[in-house]
This record gives structure tokens, sequence and C-alpha cells, in this order.
């Protein structure tokens, strides 16, 4: 089962319910055989932007090309798109092979070569042996296997994954992850996947798009969003972030509003605006002292590590994640910490 993914171009799409903008110079381009997420908090126009390049709902403005061809006025069924959706949605009547038989029933494929297309998408989610169940015989995780078996098994060029995991539990969601992943390297088909799981965007994606309020912020590989986020919203929603102010640069120091005055080059930065830094980079000692001291007011064990907030002179805050080794205790509330920063560590954000 392979199909060349096609290149979709969304430009300036605008969609309004009633007087509600939900897409507004929506603009975004996916190469072939990229999988592209769109991630955005609930309401900013995710499944919106689906539904317009699917054809459940027409656009106000703006134009949708797959390979370079307006797609607008072509009814959804010629789109050649294939769907997953957060709620299975597979049909209760239908036993599992004909649930995923269905979409080349409906494009009158010959029944005999349905069945073994059939079989064939199937036994590629690995549930070949569960053909003749109902749905209501499969578990959460099964029943979304199906699902993404029955959207690919017509081969289509495109496919949209609209919060597919949302329903899971977080193991099997990590699963699940790895296993989609891995059916779109063998199917080579574009994707794009919707969630507003930051972490799940970092993991899927060839590129990430970060959506807020019907426009696109900021586009890139995971790393590019994650290293360099260009705004307060992106660096606030994509990881954890410190974001702090600058107050003043002078030749070979530099001030960060509340934490005091750091060594190293601040050229990059502009007094009066915004920076980030990831916790990992603010580094952290206890038993002794340093230029900049702070007492830790919360900390959070995961494990590998443990994040501390830190609460310096003035009560700025700042968060730093420390990794541990075995049997390294996590430090008692209160504890007098200096905490330093690499000032080229920080990134210049725009607003
Ligand atoms: N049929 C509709 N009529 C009116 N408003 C709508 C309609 N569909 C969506 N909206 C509004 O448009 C905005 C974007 O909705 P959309 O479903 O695209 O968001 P989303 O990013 O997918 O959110 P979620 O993560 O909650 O699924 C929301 O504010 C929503 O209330
Ligand atoms: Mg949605």
């Amino acid at each position: 089962m392979t199909s060349a993914g096609a290149t979709i171009d969304f430009k300036n799409v605008r969609k309004t319910y009633g007087k509600f903008v939900a897409l507004e110079d929506f603009s975004m381009r996916v190469e072939g055989g990229e999988f592209m997420t769109l991630l955005g908090a609930s309401g900013s126009g995710k499944t919106t932007a689906l539904n317009s390049l699917a054809g459940f709902v027409d656009i106000d403005g703006g134009e949708i090309l797959i390979d370079g061809v307006p797609i607008t006025k072509l009814p959804t069924e010629k789109r050649d798109i294939g769907m997953v959706f957060q709620n299975y949605s597979l049909f209760p009547h239908r036993s599992v092979i004909r649930n995923i038989s269905f979409p080349l029933e409906m494009r009158g494929v010959a029944r005999d070569e349905a069945r073994r297309r059939s079989f064939k998408a199937l036994e590629m989610v690995r549930l070949d042996s569960l053909a003749n169940r109902m749905p209501h015989e499969l578990s959460g995780g099964q029943k979304q296997r199906v699902a993404f078996a029955r959207a690919v098994v017509f081969e289509p060029r495109v496919l949209l994954m609209d919060e597919p995991l949302g329903a899971l539990d977080l193991k099997l969601r990590e699963t699940l992850q790895l296993e989609i992943k891995e059916y779109q390297r063998q199917i080579g088909c574009t994707v794009i996947y919707v969630t507003h799981d930051q972490s799940e965007a970092l993991t899927l994606s060839d590129r990430m798009a970060v959506m807020d309020k019907g426009r696109v912020l900021q586009i890139g590989t995971p790393e590019q969003l994650y290293d360099r986020p260009q705004s307060r919203f992106v660096a606030g929603f994509v990881g954890s972030n410190n974001i702090l102010k600058v107050q003043s640069v002078e030749e070979g120091f530099m001030t960060l509003e509340g934490l005091g005055r750091f060594k190293g080059d601040g050229r990059h930065l502009i007094p009066g605006g915004f920076v980030s830094i990831r916790p990992e980079l603010i580094t952290i000692r206890h038993g002794g002292s340093g230029a900049h001291m702070a007492h830790l007011s919360e900390a959070v064990f995961f494990g590998n590590s443990v994040r501390y907030i830190l609460r310096a002179a003035d009560s700025k805050e700042i968060s730093a994640i420390e990794h541990r080794r075995p049997g390294q205790d996590v430090l008692p509330l209160g504890t007098a910490v200096a905490f330093d920063l690499d000032t080229s560590d920080l990134v210049p954000l725009l607003d």
C-alpha cells in the first residue's frame, strides 16, 4: 500500500461562522509526503482548517490547492482524502473487515479485490486475527487502528487526522504515536495531524504549525519551534519555558528584570523586550554561594529529573530542570541555591 503524497497549499484562507472568524489569513504549504501537525488550544481553528480541506465546510475567502489545483469547488468525495477522527466513528453494524472495505465498496471496487486490499490494510495495523469482530468487541486502541486502516485502504494521497489519540490513555497514546509514524512512512501519503498536545506534536511531526485565533503563528520543524520560538505565545505553548524581560544591555553584561545582572554577550537582545530560556538551561548549585541566589519554592519529581521553581531575591520566579541519578534526593523547599544561565541561550521574542 503506497501513495505518493500530494502537496497542499492553504492561501490566505478565511472562514467565518456568522460574525465569528474561525480562520483568518490562514496560510500554510505542506509538501508531498510530509507529516505536518497543527498544534493549538481548543477553539484555535484546527478542525475548521481540516474540514475546509476535506470539503465539510465552505471557505469564505482565499484558496486551497492540492498539487497546485484549486479544490474549493470540488466535492468531498473527489478530493482523495482519508480521515481519522477522535471518536473512532466506525459503523457499529459492520464487522471490522467490512468497516475497512467500505470506502472501496463506495468506489465500486469488485468484492474480491476489496476484500484482498482490506486484509492487507488490516495486516498493516496487525489486527488480521480480529477481522470478523464487531466494533463494540474492540478496545479503544484497536478501534482506532481499524479507523486508520479504513482511512488508508483506498490509498489516498492525503490523510487527515483530528486528535485521533485524544480518547486513549497516555501509555497507549505513546504506542500508537510510534505506529502512526511507522504506517505513514510505509504508505508515503501526506499527513495533516491535529492535536492540542505539544509533546505529541514534537514526537510525530516533520514540521508543525502553531495556531492561535485562526492564524498560523509559527511553522517549522519541532527543533526549530523548541529552540527558536518567535513569540511569547509559542515559547509558552511548546514545552515549558521561562519568559523574562530584558531590563538593560551593557558591554559584556545584561540585566534581567527581577533576576539581576549576568555576565555575557547580550547584543542579540533588546532592552525592554522579552526573551525565553528553557528550564533545562538554568544551572543550579546548592551548598555554597554565587552571584545569583534564590530559594526553592516548589519541586516536582519526574524520576529522571526534578523541576524546581526558584524564587529570586525580589520574588521573581524561574524554573530549572535538573537531571538526576539514582539515589539523589529532591532538595527540600526553602533551600538556598545559586543559579546561573548562559546569555547566549536567551532567545529574543518578537512580542
Ligand atoms: N458550526 C459552527 N458554528 C459556529 N461556530 C463554530 C462552528 N464550528 C466551530 N465554531 C467555532 O470556531 C472556532 C474554531 O473551532 P474549531 O473546531 O476549528 O477549533 P479547534 O481548534 O478544533 O478546537 P478543539 O481543540 O476544541 O477541537 C471555535 O471558537 C468554535 O466555537
Ligand atoms: Mg477540533
